[in-house]
């Protein structure tokens, strides 16, 4: 037997109501918000990723799947959503469209890393783009729509926490701080870390490793270094913020473990699902157009993972309404009677109606166990009497309750037995 490859799930049609539950409601935020959806490779260049996500990000050192096709280019299969769209956006010349440009994806991502529960190999995003406006009310409709997401969904108890990161000057300072912090720790430090230290020493902020978590507990906190303008951002955001009456609480230590980040970064955090608590994340991202050859187009979206949110809806108990069941089965006896179920059936389905009817040979009984199983809301019997008379009886399975009426006038009667 060949087994699935480690860290990818399949999806059972008996549970793919509650993926399609969980997508119907980010395609209904999203058109709410005004979003539209865009759809971008599952590949793309790796150098998207290398100058996009950053060369000394985990996502880049450790986890993408990259290689070479037969044409001896290298590929990587995306590990996140924003990459993609920013590159689309540039090349697709989007910054002519009117602005802000708000944007919406779900999308299979790919990261390869120690699989656990909520931490997969293949995953699904739902993320949000929006291109075009540096204001601060575009972060916390941004920040809004994420948390609408989760509140469509009954999610409870998902904390938002918000930071700045600052900017490109602010940012500067907060290293030259960081590197002064590190330097004497250097030798207790990850290999990864001491790499970062020259490169990028926010980057140490995120590191995993025990020893540079310990090292990092002291370090010097974005905030105190924010320039006068990201902090007046940061502070609008904020009011932004709670004018929607959206509760946050400030965690100056999220610096999220993507670079392109500029200002504005948030996650929605839960304590129901284990390590990897962290079902929502995003932020501002400014520089990224540039970074990638487009102009300057300021930038600010998030992603929220498919799979933690369901295990987020399990463990917690949030109900996910009842998939649809057939409306009608129509059970046949011999060859003619089961030929006319069988035209039945397929004459409602044409007409929207969702039926069903013998595949198996089943006896009568056996038929009508079936039925029950599948959750059917009516059932017919066809016999010799019925194929005659041209009409049929439906029972009502929840309460056993029988309407007569001919076989031409099942489809008006479901219309209207809804
Ligand atoms: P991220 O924080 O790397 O951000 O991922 C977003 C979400 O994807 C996480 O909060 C988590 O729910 C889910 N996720 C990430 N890795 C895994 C995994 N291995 N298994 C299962 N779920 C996972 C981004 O990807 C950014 N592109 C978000 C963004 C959009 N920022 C601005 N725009």
């Amino acid at each position: 037997m060949i087994n699935i490859p480690k860290g990818t799930k399949d999806v059972l049609p008996e549970q793919s109501y509650k993926w399609q539950y969980l997508e119907d409601a980010a395609r209904s935020v999203a058109a709410a918000f005004g979003l539209k959806e865009i759809r971008t490779p599952v590949f793309e260049h790796t150098e998207l990723f290398l100058r996009g996500v950053g060369e000394t990000t985990d996502v880049v050192t450790k986890e993408m799947y990259t290689f070479e096709d037969k044409g001896g280019r290298s590929i990587t299969l995306k590990p996140e959503g924003t990459a993609g769209v920013a590159r689309s956006f540039i090349e697709n010349g989007l910054a002519n469209s009117p602005m802000p440009l708000k944007s919406y994806y779900l999308t299979p991502c790919y990261r390869y890393e120690r699989p656990q529960a909520g931490r997969l190999r293949e995953f699904h995003q739902f993320g949000i783009e929006v291109y075009g406006s540096a204001q601060p009310e575009t972060d916390a409709e941004v920040i809004f729509a994420a948390s609408s997401f989760l509140n469509k969904l009954g999610i409870k108890g998902a904390r938002l926490e918000i930071n700045s990161i600052g900017c490109k000057s602010c940012r500067a300072e907060y290293n030259r701080a960081l590197k002064e912090y590190f330097r004497p720790h250097l030798d207790g430090m990850c290999a990864n870390c001491r790499d970062r230290f020259d490169k990028n020493p926010l980057r140490i902020i995120d590191c995993k490793e025990e020893a540079c978590r310990k090292i990092t507990a002291g370090a010097p906190k974005i905030l105190d270094y924010l320039c006068p303008d990201c902090r007046a951002h940061f502070e609008s955001v904020k009011g932004y913020l709670s004018a929607l009456g959206v509760e946050y609480t400030v965690n100056p230590d999220i610096v999220r473990g993507l670079d392109y980040y500029t200002r504005t970064v948030f996650e929605f955090v839960s304590t129901a699902i284990g390590a990897q608590g962290t079902v929502c994340g995003g932020g501002r991202y400014d520089g990224l157009i540039a970074e990638l050859g487009g102009g300057n187009v300021p930038a600010v979206g998030f992603a929220a993972g498919l799979e933690r949110l369901l295990l987020l809806m399990d463990n917690t108990g949030v109900e996910f309404p009842a998939p649809p069941v057939p409306r009608v089965y129509v059970a046949g006896m011999d060859e003619p009677t089961r030929k006319k179920a069988f035209g039945i059936v397929n004459g409602l389905r044409v007409k929207g109606i969702s039926a069903e009817c013998d595949h198996m040979a089943r006896s009568v009984k056996a038929q009508f166990k079936y039925a029950d199983k599948i959750g059917a809301e009516y059932v017919a019997v066809i016999g010799g009497n019925e194929l005659e008379s041209g009409s049929c009886t439906l029972k009502r399975m929840r309460d056993g309750q029988t309407f007569d009426m001919p076989f031409a006038d099942i489809y008006e009667f479901l219309k209207n037995n809804i």
